[in-house]
Parts: C-alpha cells; sequence; structure tokens
C-alpha cells in the first residue's frame, strides 16, 4: 500500500486525534511536516511524530509558501480561520482534510469553493458522524429503498448540559457572530440530512430559537462571577471545579495551553485550578460572555416536497442524537448512542398494523459514534485513488449544509422564512 504523506495544520486537540492514524498505522500514513503558530504544541508535535525543524512553520501560509512535501494536508485550526489558512495549502497542490465547519459565512464558503475547483485538489470536510457505524448503516438502508422515498425527516441533538457550559458559554463557539450554533454543533445534522436526501436541493428554511437559559439574569442567589470565587460552587451542576477537575470532564479545552497538560504530564489539581480559573474555562455559566443561542429549531423544505426539522436542544442530563426518518415505504427510528435503530414497515396486506426489525450497530466510547479514524482511513484511500465509500464526499457535498445553517440563523435572527436560493 502506498504511504500517504501528511502534513499537519493547526496542532489542537482534533488535529491530534487525526494524526493519531499515523502512529496506529504506519505503514498507511506518516506525519511529515507541521504548521502552528503556537511554540510549544509544535514542539511537543515535532517530537511525537519525529519532525526536523526545517519542516516546522509557524502557519499554514509559511508551509504552504515552499514547494510541496507532502500528499495532504490534514487542517484543523479554529473554525474562523478554516478559509484563509486552507487556501495556500489547496493553492499549493495539497489534498486537505478540513474540520467543520468550512466557514462562517457564503461569501467566504464560494471563495474556498472557487480555489478548490481551478486547483483540482481534493477536499474532504470532517462530517465525521457519516462514518459512525450507527449512520452508516442507516445510509446503507436508504440508498437500498428499503424505505423508499423520504417523506420526513426529524433529527434531534441533545447537548448535555456539561458541553453546553464548556463549549458554547464559557468556551470558543459562545460568540454568535463567529459561531451560530445551528453552524458551530449541527452541521453535522444538517449535513446528514442532506446526505440521506442526496441530490434533492432544498428550498426554504425557517428557524427559530434564542438564548434564554444560560443569561446573568437567571443566576441563583450567591452566583459569583467565577467558580473559584464563589459561595454556592459545591451546590452547582455547573461548577467548573467539578466538571474539568473533580470529574475530569472536557479537560482539553479548559486545560488548553496549560504547560504540563500540552506536554501530556501528570497535573496536580492545584496548577489546574490556577490556570482554569484565570481563564474563561473558570467563568460562572450564569456570567459568561455567551450570546448563541442556547436552543434552536429549523424546518427545511426540500424541491421535491420532502420536509427535514433539526432541534438543537441544550442542557441535556445526557447526550445523544436521534434520528427518525419517514419514507414512502417505511421508517427509520434510533438514538445513536445506544447505537439502535429500528425499521419499521407496514404490513397490513400481511394482516398486521407493520413489521419491526431492530439494527443494533453497536455502542461505541468516542463522541462521535466511532468515526473520527474511518475518516482518516476513508480519506487516504481516495486520496489513493481507490473507489470512494458511501460516506465520501467532496467539498460541494458539503455546501447545501453550510448554506442551511447560514439561513437558519437569519431566519432565527429576522424572524422570516429564508429562500435557499437567496443564500
Ligand atoms: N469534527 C468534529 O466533530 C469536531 C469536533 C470538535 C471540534 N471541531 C472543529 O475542529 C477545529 C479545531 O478545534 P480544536 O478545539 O482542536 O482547536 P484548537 O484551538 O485546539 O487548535 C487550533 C490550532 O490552530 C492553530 N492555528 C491558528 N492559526 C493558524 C495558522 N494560520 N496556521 C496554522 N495553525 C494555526 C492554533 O494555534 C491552535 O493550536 C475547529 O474548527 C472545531 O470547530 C470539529
Amino acid at each position: 500500500m502506498v504511504r500517504v504523506r501528511a502534513v499537519l495544520v493547526g496542532l489542537g486537540h482534533r488535529t491530534a486525534c487525526y494524526a493519531s492514524y499515523a502512529l496506529q498505522h504506519p505503514d498507511e500514513m506518516e506525519v511529515v511536516g507541521l504548521a502552528d503558530p503556537d511554540g510549544d504544541r509544535l514542539a511537543n508535535f515535532a517530537e511525537k511524530y519525529n519532525i526536523p525543524s526545517d519542516k516546522c512553520f509557524s502557519s499554514s501560509q509559511e508551509l504552504a509558501a515552499i514547494p510541496r512535501f507532502g500528499d495532504i494536508a490534514i487542517n484543523g485550526t479554529m473554525d474562523e480561520a478554516h478559509v484563509e489558512t486552507t487556501i495556500p495549502l489547496v493553492e499549493a497542490g495539497y489534498h486537505v482534510l478540513l474540520e467543520k465547519p468550512i466557514a462562517p459565512n457564503s461569501s467566504e464558503l464560494n471563495l474556498l469553493d472557487a480555489a478548490v475547483t481551478k486547483a483540482g485538489v481534493k477536499v474532504v470536510i470532517c462530517h465525521v458522524l457519516r462514518y459512525a457505524p450507527f449512520y452508516n448503516a442507516i445510509q446503507q438502508r436508504i440508498v437500498a429503498g428499503d424505505i423508499g422515498e423520504i417523506i420526513h425527516i426529524h433529527s434531534t441533538e441533545n447537548v448535555s448540559y456539561h458541553h453546553m457550559a464548556v463549549a458554547f458559554v464559557r468556551g470558543k463557539w459562545n460568540r454568535r457572530e463567529v459561531n451560530p450554533i445551528m453552524l458551530a454543533k449541527c452541521c453535522h445534522d444538517l449535513d446528514l440530512i442532506c446526505w440521506f436526501n442526496s441530490g434533492i436541493k432544498p428550498t426554504k428554511i425557517s428557524s427559530m430559537g434564542g438564548r434564554h437559559f444560560f443569561t446573568t439574569k437567571n443566576a441563583p442567589e450567591g452566583a459569583g462571577e467565577n467558580c473559584f470565587d464563589c459561595e454556592i460552587e459545591r451546590d452547582c451542576q455547573y461548577s467548573a471545579k467539578r466538571h474539568y477537575i473533580d470529574n475530569d470532564w472536557w479537560s482539553f479545552y479548559a486545560l488548553a495551553g496549560e504547560k504540563n497538560y500540552e506536554q501530556g504530564e501528570e497535573n496536580d489539581t492545584k496548577s489546574s485550578a490556577i490556570h482554569i480559573a484565570a481563564t474563561d474555562y473558570g467563568r460562572c455559566v450564569w456570567h459568561s460572555e455567551n450570546d448563541v443561542a442556547d436552543r434552536q429549531s429549523v424546518i427545511i423544505e426540500f424541491e421535491n416536497g420532502s420536509i427535514a426539522s433539526h432541534d438543537l436542544v441544550s442542557n441535556s442530563s445526557r447526550a445523544t442524537r436521534r434520528l427518525q426518518i419517514v419514507g414512502t415505504k417505511g421508517e427509520i427510528f434510533g438514538d445513536m448512542t445506544s447505537g439502535q435503530f429500528t425499521l419499521w414497515k407496514p404490513a397490513a396486506t400481511d394482516g398486521k398494523e407493520y413489521t419491526q426489525e431492530v439494527v443494533d450497530t453497536g455502542v461505541s466510547e468516542d463522541m462521535h459514534g466511532g468515526g473520527d479514524l474511518r475518516l482518516v482511513q476513508d480519506f487516504l484511500s481516495l486520496v489513493r485513488g481507490e473507489q470512494p465509500s458511501l460516506a465520501t464526499t467532496s467539498l460541494s457535498d458539503s455546501l447545501n449544509s453550510h448554506r442551511i445553517a447560514y439561513a437558519a440563523d437569519i431566519s432565527m435572527q429576522e424572524s422570516r422564512i429564508v429562500d435557499f436560493d437567496d443564500i
């Protein structure tokens, strides 16, 4: 098998996850270059992947400015840097595995699309859920015609109270102007909807939502501005101390930038607390600078009359995604976390109301239902020129879902139905 040479751009936790494929499958992928303005991250990755200093760069742009020395780039920079960091890579001839969302607005989306078309390279967006066995198996049944033509899709993403707090209240995705939540959190679900409805154009989008819970007016009596200086902290379900230190939830966000943590060394509770207390991750959820919606629903009409709706539900106790797809010949209903879905079909002609088949795709430990490294494997096989899988995407496959997210934000803000063609 041809070994694919990868350069890594944006050395955060997502890139670390995808890059680990090279450690597990050194015969398939080799890391040959790195780019990140953060010198500590650069040094840690260089040591881990044995990269010489002349192949370590302080930005994607700098790496792309020298003659191409890899086959692919894995771009895990933050959302707002995706387009400016990817264009130089595609112009230099790299195939790119790019984190979602592609771009914060349609003008940047179009800019990247034009650059990719001109360069003739492959750009795949990290729609990891397509690779989760749960969603992959559902799509196989749709493609096989098991439920006929799709009439209605209803999906729900239940974001847990602690995930909501770390990412969308205290964290990096808490500003609507840069990261509207339907784009930042649900572009996967919108991608799945467009995938299930492959080849059918969306026509109208309507959305409602807002921020009504994680606001200052809901702060309980005694709540401090910071969890590390708060008299009711021990009784609070959103305590940063409980989440990031006692329970070790989401420490890769809360401890990002902490020296020991970045170097993969054990960290004592005291230095973790000092670090977190000084960052936004220590802030009270009722006194943070968030302005993204903490609930949002979107309805999409497609040109064949099918309807899809998606609910972003936050503050859920248990995180999961749920899905119901009703077609002309049957229906699928499932819960991603359980890994199970049920396929019902009308059965009046057999004297029954319906038939039922339960499909168990297995429970996965990771938050993307086992999709992360399967995506890397599929991207490598695409670059090697092998047969694309059912889940493989090109950049153009990902444009509709992003445009729906932009339209949903406009619809929510302006209380109106948005025509897809106006986006
Ligand atoms: N696929 C998924 O399900 C999923 C899940 C979580 C996050 N994400 C997305 O993954 C992306 C990365 O998230 P993260 O938390 O790993 O990010 P991060 O903040 O940990 O890492 C981003 C890195 O990019 C570097 N960077 C900034 N500008 C750069 C430039 N010009 N050239 C090279 N590097 C540059 C930063 O220094 C930083 O180290 C985000 O877009 C996020 O939305 C996707």
